[in-house]
């Protein structure tokens, strides 16, 4: 496609709310609160916060420059720098693939509790909020909210990437921060709320620590990012050429890291004063939300809004890694855009059925035994703990290795307009500590599978 007919997006400020329109979703407010509850709350957020920065910021800025160098989807801007390269474009259609496998599930479940809130019977019942969860999961509605979610989603990809997210994380993204910041106000006066406080602030490395906390929080961080698929490349791929790709990292890694942060805050007070457990598993919010809301005055409809913004919130999400997919189909195979819209969210349909269809065990002798497993924890796993970080250490190989430095200096400094003061400490992090790390992490977990 050529420079003048591909899309862009507004300017500065829309780079970054595309962007972290992408990375704040349900993998901070659902994902990590019960990956840092499975894996020792504290010492889980201080190896996520450090891999933020060290290993998540350098690959975006790498996928920036990729991106918004060669203009093209995530398999055609690698293929576009060196033909060899072209499958870390591959592998992060496939980690998009998985991604789409699961995540409009949970995407359906935030608009199951936003309708339940408003008409009953969240708050009405008289079953526990478990209980009810578990009956959500059996119904055939959990399959209706999903296929829902998947043609919302199409309908915004159908209209253009541009103005759909604009609009949406635009007024989504300051009205989460407050209702975020009010149910953190609110739960420090539940009772035993201090015990929460310990569990999410006061590291114990003692107790709760393991390579699997490191390994887990790795993944964490790619996924939260959006970092290691190619979906910073394609969005990458819409910036105008004076973009600070700097500043737009920074900016979308910290507000990503701040609405965790905020939802860990919210969270664990309130798992303990309900007397839950952290490790509740991928239920965790959707048990533990409603408890708080339950003591407020106007329960429902705080609940309405919490849950419409979480939808949201999923909703710049999904289009994020449909449209990975969707620009590659259109690009790499010349569907024209509305064919490889339809032929993605098929493609989502698809995997989400395989999904909800399947429980199955896996038995591979005494070596590898798991009874009783969905396709849900299978694409969760091989794409936030594989094939994400995987393709990170390949980007950071690709741009601070591969290609020459005035690659990624060009793009950082936006051909000599900027200073780029911080180039040089990019440049030797991604060289040598966010590659040496991966690979690290990488060979200390074999033993894991
Ligand atoms: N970062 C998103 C979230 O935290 O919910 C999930 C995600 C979106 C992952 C897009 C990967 C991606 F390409």
């Amino acid at each position: 496609m050529g420079e003048q007919s591909r899309a862009s997006f507004g300017g500065k400020i829309s780079a970054i709310l595309v962007a972290a329109g992408s990375a704040i979703g349900l993998g901070s407010i659902w994902r990590f609160p019960y990956m840092a509850g499975e894996h020792g709350g504290a010492a889980f957020l201080l190896v996520y916060l450090l891999c933020v920065f060290v290993v998540g910021i350098p690959v975006m800025l790498a996928e920036f420059a990729v991106g918004r160098k060669t203009r093209l989807n995530a398999v055609g801007a690698y293929r576009s720098l060196s033909k060899r390269w072209k499958w870390v474009g591959y592998n992060g259609a496939l980690a998009a693939m998985f991604i789409s496998g699961y995540y409009y599930i949970v995407a359906g479940w935030s608009l199951e509790y936003l309708v339940s809130s408003l008409f009953g019977p969240l708050y009405t019942s008289a079953d526990s909020f478990t209980a009810q969860f578990d009956a959500f999961q059996a119904s055939p509605r959990q399959a209706v909210y999903t296929v829902i979610f998947i043609l919302l989603t199409h309908m915004i990809i159908v209209r253009g990437v541009v103005k759909g997210i604009e609009k949406a994380a635009k007024v989504m993204m300051p009205a989460l921060f407050v209702i975020l910041i009010v149910m953190a106000v609110r739960v420090a006066f539940m009772p035993d709320a201090a015990e929460g406080y310990r569990f999410f602030l006061k590291p114990d490395f003692r107790e709760a620590f393991s390579a699997q906390t490191i390994f887990t929080a790795i993944g964490q961080a790619f996924f939260s990012l959006s970092v290691g698929m190619g979906c910073m490349v394609t969005y990458a791929s819409y910036f105008k050429r004076d973009n600070n790709l700097t500043t737009t990292a920074f900016s979308v890694s910290l507000l990503t890291l701040l609405v965790a942060i905020l939802a860990g805050l919210v969270i664990f007070p309130a798992v303990f004063s309900a007397g839950l457990e952290p490790s509740e598993g991928a239920s965790l919010i959707f048990v533990t939300l409603p408890e708080i809301f339950k003591g407020m005055p106007f329960a429902a409809l705080w609940s309405a809004v919490f849950f419409i913004l979480l939808t949201l919130a999923s909703l710049t999400s999904t289009i994020s890694f449909h449209e990975v997919l969707t620009a590659y189909f259109a690009e790499e195979h010349d569907l024209s855009r509305k064919n490889a819209t339809r032929l993605t969210s098929a493609l989502s349909v698809a995997l989400c059925a395989l999904t909800l269809a399947f429980r199955f065990d896996i038995n591979l002798g005494e070596w590898f035994h798991i009874e009783n497993i969905s396709f849900f924890e299978i694409f969760d796993y091989t794409s936030a703990n594989i094939l994400m970080p995987l393709g990170g250490l390949f980007t950071c190989i690709f741009a601070a290795w591969y290609m020459k430095p005035e690659f990624l200096r060009g793009e950082l400094t936006n051909y000599g307009q900027l200073r780029g003061r911080a180039f040089p400490l990019l440049r030797f992090t991604l060289r040598y500590i966010t590659p040496l790390l991966l690979i690290y992490i990488f060979v200390c977990n074999l033993g894991l599978f």
